[in-house]
């Protein structure tokens, strides 16, 4: 009988268009075969009122939103969102799987906006003291791939979707140099290649994370 594992927090970050939020479910599945409870959620949102800051901070009409009220109003989603759902998921011995997380702020709002990375960081310590994910997949592709496959998608461009290449190559080279800089926490997958491929890397991180959790819970 395997020994259980306490609760795990995995992330899953890339710009638009590199497939994570699919990956989601086969993820989670994964995780249940293997006897774990798992919560999915994703950032911004995850919580009735985190939920109503999303649509807030994604609503194109609100192109003008100042960056320092982006910045906050991301943090105050999160702050909402950890307190109802991931800490008590988290407690309870969950695993949690969530769509973005404060990666995401450090390459939307710091490389794609310029918000000083320390300042981000302030925040980061203010809203979670000193909870990070365990695991986070970070799904890089091309821009130019990301943005048009975002963009065929049925439905309206939110406001991020409707920002420059530029902006999303500043948004990737963050999530590389943050990749890079802790290869222990971070795995990086090609998004390019056919979906089932990168479902079945996904699978052996996953299987490989249990193992590590497991030999040192
Ligand atoms: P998504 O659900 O399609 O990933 O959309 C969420 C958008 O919000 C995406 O464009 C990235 C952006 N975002 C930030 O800019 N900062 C953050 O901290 C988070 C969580 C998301």
């Amino acid at each position: 009988m395997d020994k259980p594992t306490p609760g795990r927090f995995i992330t899953l970050e890339g710009i638009e268009g590199a497939g994570k939020s699919s990956q989601v479910e086969p993820l989670a599945s994964c995780l249940r075969e293997q006897g774990l409870e798992v919560v999915t959620t994703r950032e911004p949102g995850g919580s009735p009122i985190a939920e109503r800051l999303r649509t807030l901070l994604l609503d194109p009409d609100n192109a003008g939103m100042s960056e320092t009220a982006e910045l906050l109003l991301m943090f105050a989603a999160r702050a909402e969102h950890l307190e109802k759902k991931i800490c008590p998921a988290l407690a309870a011995g969950r695993w949690v799987i969530c769509d973005r997380f404060t990666d995401a702020t450090y390459a939307y709002q710091g490389g794609g906006r310029g918000v000083d990375p320390a300042r981000i960081a302030v925040l980061e310590d203010l809203v979670q003291g000193g909870l990070r994910p365990d695991l986070t997949l970070v799904f890089d592709l091309p821009p130019a791939l990301g943005l048009e496959r975002a963009r065929s998608r049925a439905g309206r461009t939110d406001r991020f979707e409707s920002e420059t290449q530029r902006f999303f190559e500043a948004v990737r080279a963050v999530y590389l140099e943050r990749a890079r800089a802790r290869p222990q926490r971070y795995r990086l997958l090609d998004a390019t290649a056919p979906m089932d491929e990168v479902t079945r890397r996904i699978r052996d991180e996953a299987l490989a994370f249990i193992e590590r959790t497991r030999a040192r819970p």
